[in-house]
């Protein structure tokens, strides 16, 4: 069976693939661990100096499997503890994190993108995060950093109406940097991943750590949405969503 996350080293480039395409790259806890592995190894890996996140041709990532939601709804709620290492991992990381997106980006698909320095989208490319339409509320430290970003009014819309951005849409959020042709988008990505890679790699970090200021502030704001999350996942709304979606005729 293929790798679920392959993790490649090309110089100072560290790629993090989602390789789950049958499934759109819906997030198992065996990705989310091996991608909050290869984060944290990089972190602490002097000859890595900047990380690329891609998906598959036809998809980034449809966000946290939902067969795997209904688990933990069936259970005690809790995130299981990959998923909060993934998003820890996501937030503590000093090295510079640059995408590659195509097709959609869903749920914690699109949350990831804010934790990136660089992004960059195929035209085709679509971002959503219908957490609140699942019964859920939004994670990753979203709920801070997506308001600051693109302002109350756009990160409601994206955020709890689960209104989805084109990529045009997306770059004007600033969610992303550059849109490219969906043959061009992994080049383009890496070219960027690179160009970072080749600058003083101290006055990166630094630079980067006065750009995002201290994790702390989104630590705190994971876990709490962590402990709202584990009690939406509990309620009949998110249940009956869930089961919706996991017997749905197509
Ligand atoms: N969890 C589990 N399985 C998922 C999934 C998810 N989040 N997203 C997609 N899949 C599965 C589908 O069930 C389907 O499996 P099957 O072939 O065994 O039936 C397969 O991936 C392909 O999905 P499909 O819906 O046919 O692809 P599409 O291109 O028509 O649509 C999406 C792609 C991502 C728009 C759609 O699959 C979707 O909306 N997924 C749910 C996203 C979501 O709500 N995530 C949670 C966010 S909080």
């Amino acid at each position: 069976m293929a790798e679920p996350v392959i993790v490649t080293d090309d110089g100072p480039v560290r790629t993090v693939r989602m390789n789950r395409p049958e499934k759109k790259n819906a997030l198992t806890l065996a990705m989310y661990d091996a991608m909050a592995a290869a984060i944290e190894g990089a972190g602490t890996d002097p000859t890595r100096r900047c990380l690329l996140i891609a998906g598959a041709p036809t998809a980034f990532c449809a966000g946290n499997d939902i067969g795997n939601f209904l688990n933990m709804a069936m259970g005690s709620g809790a995130l299981g503890a990959p998923i909060l290492r993934f998003l820890y991992a996501l937030a503590r990381c000093e090295k510079p994190l640059v995408a590659a997106v195509q097709g959609n980006a869903v749920g914690v698909g699109t949350t990831m993108l804010l934790h990136c320095d660089h992004v960059v989208a195929a035209s085709d490319a679509r971002f959503a995060t219908p957490f609140v339409g699942l019964g859920l509320v939004p994670e990753a430290g979203s709920s801070l950093i997506a308001p600051r970003l693109m302002g109350q009014a756009r990160a409601f819309s994206l955020l709890v109406m689960g209104r989805p951005l084109n990529a045009d849409e997306a770059k004007a959020a600033g969610l992303i940097n550059t849109v490219a042709a969906a043959d061009a988008v992994e080049a383009e990505a890496m070219k960027a991943a690179r160009e970072i890679a080749a600058l003083p790699p101290q006055g990166v970090l630094a630079s980067r750590r006065l750009l995002r200021g201290s994790p702390d502030e989104i630590i705190a704001r994971i876990d709490e949405e962590a402990a709202l999350f584990k009690t939406r996942l509990q309620s009949a709304e998110a249940r009956a969503a869930f089961e919706a979606f996991v017997t749905r005729k197509r």
